[in-house]
This record gives structure tokens, C-alpha cells and sequence, in this order.
């Protein structure tokens, strides 16, 4: 078999990461990982992508663009394995992003108990809290909820 050391075929990644081939070479297509072909047109990958496809797991669990993930993806070397000292130079990149989805995702596990000022007024707080929707006067939306600015990582400023 034409590998290399610390390669992997697509099996290999595919068993050890729990992703299905289907969805690496969809990553692949996609600028997430890379591989390079043998003679016989097969992919083989260097190790770290493990660590690659672990991110980008878990980035979609959460709801974060493949874009996004692409994008950060970029700043890594790829002439080398990353170190952990480029790890956390994306880790940093992302920070304010993720901060803002950690944000949303809070507020949908805990402001939604109550009236969220979104001019439903559904439910019996609603009275209390958004009376005959006062709140429409300051914009729209959800405007009892935490305001959450902040935009996306943008990848060129961290590089
Ligand atoms: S929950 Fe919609 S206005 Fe109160």
C-alpha cells in the first residue's frame, strides 16, 4: 500500500473520527482538509487532520457556517503540523464569534421562560413586561433579550 508514516487512507480517518467517508471527501471538496493522491489516484492524509475534522465537528454541532470554519481553517499552516501555538492563534481569531453564539445559545436556554419583548404578547408576562407592545418604539425584534453585536470572525485580521 502506498502510505507514508503518520498517514492515513480515507477508511482510517473515517473509523478513527466517526465521520463517514462520504462526508471527508465533502470536507475535502469544501477546503476543509486536504489529502494527497498516490499514484493510484487514492487520498491519503496526513494525521492532523484528526484534529481538523474534531473542529469542524464539533464547530457544526454548534450551528457554525462550514465557511466560517474554512475560513479559520486557512490560517493554519499546511505546509507543516500546526502547533499548539497556531491553535490558539485561530482559537483567539474566533474568540468574539463564538462568544456571541455562546450568547444566543444561552438566551435560548434561559430568556425564553419569560416574555422576550418580540410583540406577541403571548403570554401572561408579556403584560407586565412588553405592555401593549411599548417595546416596538425601540426596534425590532426580541428587545428584552441581551443585545449581541459583534461581527463574524474576519479572518484577514488575524492572520
Ligand atoms: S413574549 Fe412576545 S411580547 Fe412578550
Amino acid at each position: 500500500m502506498d502510505i507514508e508514516p503518520g498517514e492515513l487512507t480515507v477508511g482510517q480517518l473515517s473509523q478513527r473520527s466517526g465521520v463517514a467517508i462520504s462526508a471527508l471527501h465533502f470536507y475535502e471538496r469544501q477546503g476543509l482538509i486536504v489529502s494527497r493522491r498516490t499514484s493510484g489516484n487514492q487520498r491519503r492524509y496526513k494525521r492532523d487532520t484528526l484534529r481538523r475534522v474534531a473542529l469542524v465537528r464539533i464547530a457544526q454541532r454548534v450551528g457554525v457556517p462550514l465557511a466560517e470554519v474554512a475560513a479559520i481553517l486557512k490560517l493554519l499552516p499546511d505546509n507543516r503540523t500546526p502547533t499548539r501555538a497556531d491553535w490558539e492563534r485561530i482559537s483567539e481569531c474566533w474568540q468574539a464569534e463564538l462568544d456571541r453564539r455562546i450568547v444566543h445559545l444561552e438566551q435560548l436556554r434561559d430568556d425564553f421562560k419569560d416574555c422576550v419583548g418580540c410583540g406577541c404578547l403571548s403570554i401572561d408576562r408579556c403584560a407586565l413586561a412588553n405592555p401593549h407592545d411599548t417595546l416596538a418604539t425601540t426596534g425590532a425584534g426580541p428587545r428584552r433579550l441581551v443585545a449581541t453585536t459583534g461581527e463574524p470572525c474576519h479572518p484577514g485580521k488575524c492572520a
